[in-house]
């Protein structure tokens, strides 16, 4: 993939953005499974369907939309990707991991990451919010292939991927809303496929508290190019060998995601809001 197709969005997205009298964003935010009601509460939005953007895909898991939205949120400007591209889908990670470095190209800085994942800590419970403090990756990495020097070096530091500060900022946010936020590791599979039991109490063995088959190609990819992240999880289930029996069910999990929703659409808001 050549460097300069980054660009050539780029260019698109600002320019509708002019058109459209608006500006870009520092903060752009990706929405997993079943929590795209966050771009519902953008005010003023420009909503550009991928489709109609030079090189994007279009997202096509369950409980996603393909939209990019422009607007306001708590005061502040956002840029928000409702639906994500998943490697499952057969995308290549360059195409997983397109929008962020578009995203880097029109200025921003902090990149916020939401997904849906299974519980491995088995005191978490379905409906928790996870910051994410860390990750395993068990993915191919995005990186893989020759290095864009103009987006960051070939051989990118990872000892500090989730923001401390931003991390800080939401555990503050999340007292004065009377949240209860876990904190925990997330280990990324590829899927499609839910683990089996003996892989979940691998990951938990491996220090993994909740896992899923996003978020981290996109993390790498912008921490390549220097934004900064902050990430949390819905966890909406369990792992499937603490549940007795149970099975993972897909419409169980957008469900579930739909039900945290709110609350995490709320620490989000303010945690742009305060950033911005
Ligand atoms: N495993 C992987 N991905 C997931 C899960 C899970 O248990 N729940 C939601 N996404």
């Amino acid at each position: 993939m050549e460097n300069n197709i980054y660009r050539e969005t780029a260019e698109y997205l600002k320019q509708r953005i002019a058109q459209a009298g608006k500006q870009t964003a520092r903060v752009a935010v990706v929405l997993g499974s079943g929590l795209g009601k966050l771009a519902d509460r953008i005010e003023e939005p420009l909503t550009i369907p991928y489709r109609e953007i030079p090189h994007f895909k279009t997202s096509t898991a369950v409980g996603h939309k393909g939209n990019l939205i422009i607007g306001m949120l708590g005061g502040s400007g956002v840029i928000a990707m409702q639906g994500r591209f998943h490697y499952y889908e057969g995308y290549t990670m360059q195409e997983v991991t397109y929008p962020v470095r578009v995203f880097s190209l029109l200025g921003v800085d902090t990149l916020l990451v939401s997904n849906a994942a299974g519980a491995c800590n088995p005191d978490y419970h379905v409906g928790d919010l996870m910051v994410i403090t860390d990750h395993i990756n068990l993915m191919p990495n995005p990186l893989i292939g020759p290095n864009f020097d103009d987006f960051g070096p070939r051989f990118p530091d990872m000892t500090e991927v989730y923001s401390p500060r931003l991390r800080q900022e939401a555990d503050r946010i999340a007292a004065e809303l009377g949240l209860t936020l876990q904190h925990g590791v997330y280990v990324a599979g590829t899927g499609p496929t839910y683990e089996t039991l003996a892989e979940y109490r691998m990951y938990r063995t491996l220090g993994g508290d909740a896992c899923g088959m996003s978020t981290v190609p996109e993390v790498i990819v912008a921490r390549h190019c220097g934004i900064k992240v902050f990430g949390m999880s819905v966890i909406t289930n369990q792992s499937a060998d603490l549940k007795n029996g149970a099975v993972n069910d897909e419409n169980d999990v957008v469900l579930q995601a739909d039900r945290a929703a709110d609350r995490m659409t709320a620490l989000f808001t303010r945690l742009i809001t305060h950033h911005s």
